[in-house]
């Protein structure tokens, strides 16, 4: 990821903070909204996942000025997902969900570019949780 792309994404997180209890409440809406089927999944209080997934995503965020040292957390983070039943597919709807929020808070601070550093961002969080999910069905 482009240094120029971590300090966007950074800065536009920054600006969501502040607001990220409401966020996390229309982000799992969203997701919800999108696949609502994705209700079966979850055990806990959907608020409370929101929250939960939030602040993963933010101490990722702020990790991603050093990934590889944060990678081995996103591992183990992977494979619980996949005892969640999490598919390849709800990880895209997870980042429609997620840009979406990011848009709806940022106004018109959400540019092409932020919304392409973010995607960048999310790609490379989800890929490592997809890669060690795969992996542990083998271990
Ligand atoms: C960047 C992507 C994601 C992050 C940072 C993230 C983060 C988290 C965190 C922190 C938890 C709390 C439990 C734990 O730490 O294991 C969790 C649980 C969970 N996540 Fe994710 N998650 C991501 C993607 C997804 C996707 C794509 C789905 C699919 C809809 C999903 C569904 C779930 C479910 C079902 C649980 C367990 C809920 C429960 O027990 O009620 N997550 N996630």
């Amino acid at each position: 990821m482009k240094q120029e792309q971590i300090i966007l994404v950074q800065e536009t997180w920054g600006k969501i903070i502040p607001e990220l209890d409401p966020a996390s409440n229309d982000f799992m809406d969203k997701l919800l909204e999108i696949k609502p089927d994705l209700i079966k999944l979850f055990r806990t209080d959907t608020r409370e996942l929101g929250l939960l997934m939030m602040a993963m995503i933010n101490r990722a965020i702020t990790a991603l000025d050093d990934f590889e040292e944060f990678r081995p957390e996103i591992q183990k983070l992977g494979k619980r997902h996949i005892h969640y039943g999490v598919t390849d597919d709800d990880f895209d709807k997870v980042a429609e969900a997620l840009l979406w929020t990011l848009k709806k808070y940022l106004g018109a601070a959400y540019t092409d570019e932020v919304a392409d550093a973010w995607v960048v961002a999310y790609t490379q969080i989800a890929q490592v949780m997809k890669e060690s999910s795969a992996q542990s069905q083998f271990a």
